[in-house]
């Protein structure tokens, strides 16, 4: 997978792409090559042609080389480069020039995890690490290449070692560095806000800049950490695409330029607004991981890479290809308004129509009635659980049900008995009120004590081993960030302070409880990123629960993550956050192919629909095996339509679900043409027995349901009267 000529060219090439650079006659790594893979990366000709340009600065007394059109893998600035570039910083000089050159490089058969954040893990890969040194100000940068045999991922980013004697601040320390040729591309990102995460966004890579980034502190929803570069009128099907993730939950950037040769550099990293680092003599900085895509196969082809690896190489393995439990969660159900009685009855009511879990959202610890105070307490209120959370666990898991239980642990509120304690631990800056968010402050987790004292609290809780499930919470963005722990000179490393400290207390916590499945949240999708997902199986994707925003919003965050790591449930109607009215059935239809399914519904939703549910959770259940490790695919995607497929890991089945938003009389027959069957099975569909061809499937398509509206015929398949219905084929692979 990887070689190295003697001139130093290197190639990461497997069965998905060829990554190839060189060492150029300067000293500097020179980028050559990022697509499908070739046969003979080492010998392929460098796009880059060294010519004078009129315009442009030449390197360090070269004439013909200037690193402003030179494709780089770590470029800097000051030395001909005026791009953003990966390094950037004051050096022992109290200047910003870095110069950095190649010094040796390195081979490894494994890769190793980073020491303070999660990583993707190795196994059947293979590690380059080139080492490249600002001999003037003693500036140590490894670059790390991870690939592996059967992943289409490239896994990129820096260490810095500051091997002088005096300090070396950092600003930029972007993870990775992808210089691609000119060509006409456009970009591909996600943007959104509470409730209506995911919304997708294609536009032309401009001339300039174009950021997304985050200050907030958590990855956000405002703008996912996530960019695709798409070769220009890319298609589910067809295209080059080269997308970049991070494995990073705080304030990230990814930093898309068209520079004035029309070549297109990709920084993602650490976002350098506000970060500041400071590396004393001796010490070391790791960069979060960048991973990289290629797919020729245009959107899809990019997904499937996406999804195989987040399975195996992110998610924790404990639960890889595990049936998830079908819950009824109390929030929409009851929101604050919850004690014993109510959770047990609820309990009895969730067993009755058959769901796996109860889960005890916001509400059951110490005075918190509304969202004004306790959190950051942590222990039961004593008048609505006076038993405590241990016994009521076990209360709920002797019914036959599994117990899981909502924390916001890196919040406190101004009204409780921690704050009042320990003024000192939230994130603020001297002389400011901090601003409050849901009427909470942010806990400041850069300090150990803090996160030592949420281990104790949780790990109270969790030991009564009765807990098989935590639903971990997090509400606010950050203000005012700065630490009382840190001194004056050091502020501006909080941020990412906090994200160390964030992940120390997860792994401690993931690591004592390897079989408590935890449930990333943060209002839905406000930190959902392969960091959080690196320590939990799963994500509360929206507070949305109304299909149709839901569609949306799965769809969207379908391009990155597997739907094993999506939770979804089935919420009242009208919807609480849009008011829109919708059926049971298309209300769990939108989150049918989530691995965690389930239900916030309260007594009386529950009694009225007993029937529907009880036979829904049964398909629930008898699918969770099904939901996960299989296979994810948009098919149709416009403004009334969605359709999706879903393929099981063994091929044996195969759903299909179909959307219908707004009814109109006089509709389109439509077809849905169906992706990677077997061309030469048949399909069986299960609710006529009627046989398909798998070649005609994808060929001729699958008639899709017709929306009733006029007069309904015994011969015509249609789906349910009015808007915002949906239905689901199920097929077995006959062979
Ligand atoms: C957030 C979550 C919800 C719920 C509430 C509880 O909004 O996204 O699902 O847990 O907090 O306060």
């Amino acid at each position: 997978m990887i070689t190295v000529s003697e001139d130093n060219v290197f190639s990461l090439t497997n069965k998905y792409f060829s990554y190839v650079f060189r060492v150029s006659p300067e000293g500097i790594p020179e980028h050559i090559h990022y697509g499908g893979a070739l046969r003979d990366p080492l010998n392929v000709t460098a796009h880059h042609l060294r010519t004078q340009r009129e315009v442009a600065s030449t390197f360090q007394g070269g004439k013909f080389f200037s690193l402003s059109d030179t494709p780089q893998e770590y470029p800097s600035f000051g030395t001909s480069d005026y791009r953003f570039p990966a390094l950037h910083g004051r050096n022992s000089d109290g200047n910003t020039v870095f110069s950095l050159h190649y010094k040796k490089h390195k081979i490894t058969k494994e890769k190793k995890p980073l020491k303070d954040l999660p990583s993707t893990r190795g196994g059947a890969c293979e590690t380059l690490i080139v080492t490249l040194v600002d001999p003037l100000h003693k500036l140590e940068v490894e670059l790390h290449y991870t690939i592996y045999e059967e992943f289409g991922v490239l896994v990129r980013s820096a260490k810095f070692r500051n091997k002088s004697e005096t300090e070396i601040q950092l600003q930029h320390a972007f993870s990775t560095a992808l210089d691609l040729p000119a060509s006409d591309y456009e970009i591909m990102h996600f943007h959104g806000t509470w409730s209506r995460e995911f919304n997708e966004e294609r536009i032309d890579v401009p001339k300039g800049r174009f950021v997304v980034d985050s200050a907030r502190g958590t990855s956000s929803a405002a703008h996912a950490p996530f960019v695709a570069i798409l070769e220009k009128g890319s298609t589910e099907d067809a295209g080059r695409v080269y997308a970049t993730t991070l494995v990073y939950s705080g304030n990230f950037a990814i930093n898309i330029e068209k520079g004035e040769f029309e070549d297109v550099r990709v920084l993602a990293g650490i976002n350098p607004f506000n970060f500041h680092w400071r590396l004393k003599p001796g010490k070391k900085f790791c960069t979060p991981e960048a991973l990289h895509v290629y797919s020729d196969t245009g959107l899809r082809g990019m997904s499937r890479i996406w999804h195989d690896f987040i399975r195996e190489k992110i998610s924790p393995p404990n639960f890889k290809n595990k049936a998830r439990p079908t819950y009824l969660n109390t929030w929409e159900a009851a929101y604050f308004d919850v004690n014993e009685d109510k959770v047990l009855a609820l309990a009895d009511k969730a067993k009755n129509v058959g769901v796996d879990m109860l889960v005890l959202d916001d509400g059951w610890f110490e005075g918190r009635k509304d969202d004004t105070s306790s959190l950051g307490d942590w222990v039961a209120d004593t008048e609505r659980f006076p038993n405590g959370i241990p016994w009521l666990a076990g209360k709920v898991k002797a019914k036959g049900l599994k117990f899981g239980i909502w924390f916001e642990p890196e919040m406190v509120n101004p009204k409780s008995m921690l704050f009042e304690k320990h003024p000192d631990w939230i994130l603020h800056v001297p002389g400011r009120e901090p601003s409050l968010g849901r009427n909470q402050l942010t806990l400041d987790l850069s300090r150990k004590e803090v996160t030592d004292y949420l281990f104790r609290k949780i790990d109270a809780i969790l030991s009564c081993g009765d807990i098989d499930y935590v639903k971990w919470d997090m509400n606010r963005n950050m203000t005012e960030v700065g630490s009382a722990g840190l001194s004056r000179n050091r502020q501006r490393e909080v941020s990412h302070r906090y994200m160390i400290g964030l992940y120390r207390l997860l792994r401690k916590l993931t690591q004592k409880y390897p079989n408590v499945l935890f449930e990333n949240c943060a209002s839905g999708g406000n930190r959902f990123d392969l960091g959080m997902l690196s320590f939990m199986p799963q994500t509360w994707t929206s507070d949305m629960c109304d299909p149709v925003g839901r569609l949306d919003i799965v769809n969207g965050a379908s391009y990155l993550f597997p739907l094993d790591v999506m939770a979804a449930y089935v919420g009242p109607s009208p919807n609480h956050q849009n008011g829109r009215v919708s059926s049971i059935q298309t209300r769990f239809m939108a989150g049918v192919f989530c691995a965690a399914r389930g239900m916030s519904l309260n007594e009386t939703d529950l009694a009225d629909n007993h029937n529907e549910l009880k036979s829904l959770m049964a398909f629930a259940k008898e699918s969770a095996d099904d939901m996960v490790g299989g296979r994810f695919d948009r098919v149709i995607k416009n403004q009334n339509e969605v359709c999706w497929q879903y393929t099981t890991r063994d091929s044996s089945k195969v759903y299909l679900a179909y959307f219908h938003i707004l009814s109109a009389p006089n509709l389109p027959f439509r077809r849905a043409h169906m992706v990677g069957l077997d061309p030469n099975a048949i399909y069986v569909l299960e609710e006529d027995g009627a046989s398909y061809q798998g070649d005609a499937l994808m060929q001729n398509g699958m008639p899709m349901p017709y929306v009733a509206t006029g007069q309904v015929r015994d011969d015509v398949r249609y789906m349910s009267k009015g808007d915002f219905s949906s239905y689901l084929f199920v097929f077995e692979k006959a062979g």
